[in-house]
């Protein structure tokens, strides 16, 4: 029997046997570093199912025990190592620069329940499968599980989401709701693309005019806003919790128009732009690296930016779609960029295009350009603006150069390939609900035209990324959403569930290809916790949802 749990894990064996869970049910810890784990697994638990387990109880800095009115434990969760060498660790490299290891065991006996790993995360990652098998078990307020082993660890390191806060503003409570479900599936980096064109979203107290008036706007009329070092203080601690990184991505040196409106001087003294013709323009305007004050800026945003992400080892340079900037131009201030991010004791990650500099082996560089003009098939799909064919024809040629020059200096990719990653994809499944049909026709880039959740499976990142004959050459995958046509929380969700889970399988499993009726049968039991938490999804008619 196949369990539902999304990821699959590794290696899984049933039984016939079963174990309750109900009410009465407590959750003990054998040390006390798993206190934390242990009680944030109560709460989703019930937030998931609204079965509330007994929380552990830490009698001293040495114990941590069920109480003593509760019966014996349901669940213990402990530190150990047991079968993990069994599978192997993972590849790549993590955000937060560590080597954690995240292998873990779960195991259900007519006894009862517990769960192993050499570290709390590991420890956490196997409590969030036991999240999943509760929710697709619960009979009248229990849980009956079926006796099982797991025992499971990541095929990669670094599993995440590139968020686009700018396009659309997400208050800081949206954000924590990405959290989650970037947790329920074992994902553990959000990369928050901060900075772009139409706005700008953290505080730099040097630099007042970003948040006063940079961080104002947004696409087209919709409000604009920014996290407070005090928010983004809370969030980013929250995902810690959670065991999620945030990562910061500075897009620079293009990208960068709403920095040009809060400091004109720092602007090329002609802008360009190209029309088209719906009332939109595409910026070619750059930060310049031949410039004084480029640098300073650069260096007041790094020393304001780096301090709000401790946990992330990395900061994101973007670096991605400088048009209208000479390739020298790009290459220097890349070069230039990176040296000042190491100097503050960072690792370097951007969009692919930073592979044109000269990267070395620390850098991550996050392939994205998977469309091959060669293989587009000419006439379908909305025909760019004239002005705009040959930037991009240009943009396309040699981008199929730079995951194999990244590779080539040592340094790692993070696939995110547009074809099966990218989240504002429309959606090419239709939805049961009328309404959710309507949004679908609204959702998404027209461009890249429509994928189905079938789709987004089909595909495997090491097989899939060019140049990449080995899983660590990978630092590991992020799907990206882009928020052009996404203008609040409900379309957010819209774009994300049922996608998110699809990622995580492509970043954890070490089972591909994936058996997409197999995976369809997972995926259906995991819309009761999506719905008892109020999240959105889209009820593709693929999928039989419980
Ligand atoms: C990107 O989609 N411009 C990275």
């Amino acid at each position: 029997m196949s369990l539902p749990v999304i990821p699959a894990p590794t290696t899984m064996t049933t039984s016939h046997e079963s174990f309750t869970l109900s009410s009465e049910s407590a959750v003990a810890v054998q040390s006390p570093e798993l206190a934390g784990p242990a009680a944030l697994f109560v709460r989703e638990v019930r937030l998931d199912t609204g079965l509330t387990l007994v929380p552990p109880v830490i009698r001293d800095r040495t114990a941590a025990t069920v109480p003593p009115d509760a019966t014996p434990a349901a669940v213990t969760v402990l530190i150990g190592d047991e079968g993990l060498d069994d599978i192997p660790s993972a590849a790549g490299v993590r955000a937060d620069g560590s080597d954690v290891d995240e292998r873990h065991g779960l195991e259900i006996t007519s006894e009862g329940v517990r769960v192993w790993g050499p570290t709390p995360e590991a420890v956490h990652r196997g409590l969030t499968s036991l999240r999943q098998l509760i929710t697709a078990h619960l009979q009248d307020g229990t849980a009956v599980l079926p006796a099982a082993r797991i025992v499971d660890g990541p095929r990669f390191a670094w599993r995440g989401l590139s968020l686009d806060v700018v396009r659309t503003f997400h208050a800081p409570a949206e954000v924590r709701r990405v959290v989650d479900m970037l947790a329920l599936y074992k994902l553990n980096v959000l990369h928050l693309h901060l900075t772009d064109d139409q706005g700008w979203r953290v505080e730099v107290p040097s630099r007042p005019e970003l948040t006063r008036v940079a961080a104002a706007g947004a696409i087209g009329d919709r409000p604009g806003g920014y996290y407070s070092t005090h928010e983004l203080a809370e969030l980013v601690a929250y995902a810690a919790d959670r065991y999620v990184t945030v990562v910061p991505e500075i897009d620079m040196p293009g990208h960068t128009s709403a920095v040009f409106t809060a400091y004109p001087e720092l602007a090329p003294a002609e802008l360009r732009t190209i029309d088209l013709g719906n009332g939109n323009a595409i910026p070619l305007n750059a930060l310049e690296p031949g410039r004084p004050e480029t640098w300073a800026f650069v260096e007041d945003v790094l020393d304001a930016v780096v301090p709000q992400f401790p946990q992330s080892a990395y900061v994101h340079i973007g670096g991605d779609e400088a048009w209208g900037m000479a390739d020298e131009d790009h290459a220097a201030f890349v070069d230039k960029a990176a040296a000042l991010v190491r100097a503050r004791g960072k690792r370097v990650v951007g969009w692919q295009e930073i592979a044109r500099a000269n990267l070395g082996p620390d850098d991550v560089a996050q392939y994205w350009i998977s469309i091959d003009l060669d293989a587009a098939d000419a006439g379908n799909g909305p025909v760019p603006p004239k002005d705009l064919l040959p930037i991009l024809v240009e943009h396309l040629r040699k981008a199929k150069g730079d995951a194999p020059k990244a590779l080539a200096a040592g340094g790692r990719l993070i696939a995110s390939p547009t074809t099966w990653l990218y989240f504002d994809r429309p959606h090419g499944d239709a939805s049961s609900d009328p309404a959710q049909e309507e949004a679908r026709q609204r959702l998404g880039l027209e461009f890249y035209g429509p994928a189905t959740l079938r789709d987004g499976l089909d595909w495997d990142p090491v097989e899939d990324t060019p140049g990449v004959t080995s899983t660590d050459q990978l630092a590991g995958i992020e799907a990206a959403i882009w928020c052009e046509t996404i203008t609040g929380p409900d379309d957010l969700e819209l774009m994300l569930l049922p996608r998110l889970p699809g990622a995580a399988e492509k970043g954890w499993s070490h089972q591909t290809p994936t058996d997409w009726p197999m995976y369809a049968a997972r995926l259906a039991e995991q819309s009761p916790a999506w719905r008892t938490r109020g999240w959105t999804w889209l009820q593709s008619t693929e999928v039989d949802w419980k």
